[in-house]
C-alpha cells in the first residue's frame, strides 16, 4: 500500500499552501457522466478564467467512481494528471449504508496511478451537505437525501483506518471553505434573491475574502444536476474562459490580483501550470458553508 506516504505528504502540504479551486460534479446537467477530456476542458477552463483573482489550479470532487460504474475510479484523476490540478477527493455518503465501493475505486486508483495521482491529493471530504440535508432547515428547504451523523463519523473512521494505522495528531485542525456560493438565477428563497447582481456580490464578500488566507473550493465553475433550478455556475461554459461576472476582487482585499487579464485568449490546451499560493492557514471556525476537514 502506498497510503501512508501519502498521508504524511497530505499533511506537509497542507501546513503551507492555499489551494484554490471549484467543485466539480460528476456529470452533466444532461446527466451525462463527464469523461477525462470533460474534467480536462473543465479545469483548464478553471485555470484561464477571465480576471481571475489568482490561478483556480484545484478541484474538489463529490466521488470516487465513475458516474454509472459501480467501483471504477473517476475520470476526473487522469485529467487533473494531465493539466496538473490538485485534488480535493470527496466520499458520497448520501443515501447511503456503505462506502464499500468508494474505497475500492480510490485503493484501485492509487495502485494504477501511483505517485502522479497521489501527489495532487491534497484531502479527503467524507460526504458533502449531508448533515445540512438532515437539519431542520435542510428539510423545510427539501434539500434532498443526506445522512447522520452517526453515519459521517463511521465513514469517517473508516477512511481513516484505509489510509493510515495510527491516529492522526489531534489539535487545531484548519477549517476549509470546500463549498460556497450564491446562484446567478433560479426561484426567489425566503430572503435570497438570485441574480449575477448578488452572485457577485458574494463573490466579492466571501470569495475576495478568504483566497489566498485558506483553501476554497467555489461553488462552481458549472452546473452539474438540472433538477437544481438555483444555476451557481461562474464560466458561461465548459470549455471557456468567459465569466458571468467580472472576477475582479475589490481593490485592498486579500485576495491574489487578477491573471488572465486578456478578454480575446480563451482556453489553452495542454500548458497548465499549476501554482498554489504558498501562505500560511489561518484557522477560520464558523465559516458558513464550510465542511469538516478530514485529513
Ligand atoms: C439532482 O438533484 C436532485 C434534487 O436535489 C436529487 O434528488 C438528485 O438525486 C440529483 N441527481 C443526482 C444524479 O445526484
Ligand atoms: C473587470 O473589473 C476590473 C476592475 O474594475 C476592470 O479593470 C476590468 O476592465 C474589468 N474587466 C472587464 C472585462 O470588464
Ligand atoms: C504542478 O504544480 C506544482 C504546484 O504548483 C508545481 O510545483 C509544478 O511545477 C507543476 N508541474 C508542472 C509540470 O507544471
Amino acid at each position: 500500500m502506498h497510503l501512508l506516504p501519502l498521508l504524511t505528504l497530505v499533511t506537509a502540504i497542507a501546513a503551507q499552501k492555499a489551494y484554490q479551486g471549484f467543485n466539480s460534479g460528476a456529470f452533466f446537467t444532461s446527466s451525462k457522466p463527464k469523461t477525462e477530456s470533460d474534467f480536462e476542458s473543465e479545469f483548464l477552463a478553471a485555470q484561464a478564467l477571465h480576471y481571475s483573482p489568482g490561478f483556480f489550479s484545484s478541484a474538489r470532487l463529490y466521488t470516487n467512481i465513475q458516474a454509472g460504474i459501480t467501483d471504477t475510479p473517476i475520470q476526473a484523476f487522469q485529467a487533473a494528471i494531465n493539466t496538473n490540478t490538485s485534488l480535493l477527493l470527496g466520499i458520497w455518503c448520501s443515501g447511503t449504508t456503505s462506502i464499500d465501493n468508494e474505497m475500492v475505486a480510490f485503493k484501485t486508483a492509487v495502485g494504477n496511478l501511483g505517485t502522479k495521482f497521489t501527489d495532487l491529493v491534497m484531502g479527503i471530504s467524507v460526504g458533502s451537505e449531508d448533515l445540512y440535508r438532515l437539519s431542520e432547515s435542510g428539510i423545510a428547504n427539501n434539500a434532498g437525501i443526506g445522512n447522520s451523523p452517526n453515519s459521517i463519523i463511521s465513514f469517517i473512521k473508516a477512511i481513516r483506518t484505509s489510509i493510515t494505522d495510527t491516529a492522526l495528531a489531534a489539535g487545531n485542525k484548519p477549517v476549509w471553505i470546500t463549498e460556497t456560493g450564491w446562484p446567478t438565477s433560479g426561484p426567489t428563497n425566503g430572503r435570497a434573491v438570485l441574480s449575477t447582481e448578488n452572485a457577485k456580490t458574494y463573490w466579492d464578500t466571501i470569495a475576495c475574502r478568504y483566497l489566498r488566507e485558506t483553501n476554497v473550493w467555489w461553488y462552481t465553475l458549472s452546473d452539474a444536476n438540472t433538477s437544481i433550478k438555483e444555476k451557481f455556475a461562474i464560466s458561461k461554459d465548459l470549455t471557456s474562459a468567459d465569466t458571468i461576472f467580472n472576477l475582479t476582487c475589490p481593490a485592498g482585499s486579500v485576495a491574489p490580483t487578477s491573471i488572465n487579464m486578456d478578454w480575446t485568449k480563451g482556453v489553452k490546451k495542454n500548458t497548465a501550470v499549476r501554482q498554489i499560493a504558498t501562505v500560511g492557514f489561518v484557522s477560520l471556525a464558523g465559516i458558513v458553508g464550510a465542511v469538516v476537514l478530514l485529513l
